[in-house]
Parts: C-alpha cells; structure tokens; sequence
C-alpha cells in the first residue's frame, strides 16, 4: 500500500515538472521578442520610460530584480531587457 502511494506521489511530480516545463515556459511569441521590445511594452506602464542610460551595468540588475517582481515579468524577459540596457548605456 505505502508503495503504491510512493509510486502514485512519484509519477504526479513527474508529470507536475513536465507540465511546468511546457506551460511555465514563456510562450513563443514572447521567447521571440527582443530586449528592446520588452523594454517598450512593459518599462512605461507604471512610470515615465527609464533610459538605458540612467543607471550602470551593476545599477541594472538590481533594477531588473526589483522590476521583475513589480511588472511580474519572467526571469528570461528581465534578463532581455537588464541586457537591453546594458548595451545601450
Ligand atoms: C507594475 C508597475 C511597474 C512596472 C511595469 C515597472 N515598474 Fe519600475 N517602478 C515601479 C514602482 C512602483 C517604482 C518605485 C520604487 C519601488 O518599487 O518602490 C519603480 C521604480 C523604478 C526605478 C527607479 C526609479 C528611480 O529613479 O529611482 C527604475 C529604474 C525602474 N522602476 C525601472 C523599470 C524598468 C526597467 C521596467 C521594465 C522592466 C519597469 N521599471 C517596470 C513600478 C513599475
């Protein structure tokens, strides 16, 4: 009995990490855009457009972290956009 509840656990968090792999995953459309598109959409909703050149490099990821959770953005379109701005500044 408690092997078959081991086996049952088992296989849910297989499928649960296969699921998550798919689904949590930015969505193509989103994978194909650029830093600088990001940027665009998403650094002008809740305050006046940052420029690149406001901060440094270093200035930058520590604005990506907390940007990231404010604008609920993914790991993957923070970094896009930290690295954005790390070109342009
Ligand atoms: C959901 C709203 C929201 C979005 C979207 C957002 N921000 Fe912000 N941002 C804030 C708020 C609120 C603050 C004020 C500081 C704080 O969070 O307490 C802020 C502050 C900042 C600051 C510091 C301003 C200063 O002069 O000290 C920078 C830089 C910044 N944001 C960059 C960005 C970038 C880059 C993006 C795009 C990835 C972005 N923000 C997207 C809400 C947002």
């Amino acid at each position: 009995m408690k092997k078959a509840i081991i086996i049952t656990g088992f296989i849910f968090s297989v499928l649960a990490v296969s699921v998550c792999t798919q689904s949590c995953a930015p969505t193509k459309v989103v994978a194909q855009k650029s830093g600088a598109q990001l940027w665009g959409e998403n650094c002008i909703r809740c305050h006046n457009m940052p420029s690149p050149t406001d901060f440094t490099d270093v200035q930058w990821e520590t604005v990506g972290l907390h940007m990231e959770d404010r604008a609920n953005l993914t790991s993957v379109e923070t970094k896009k956009i930290v690295d954005f701005m790390k070109s342009a500044n």
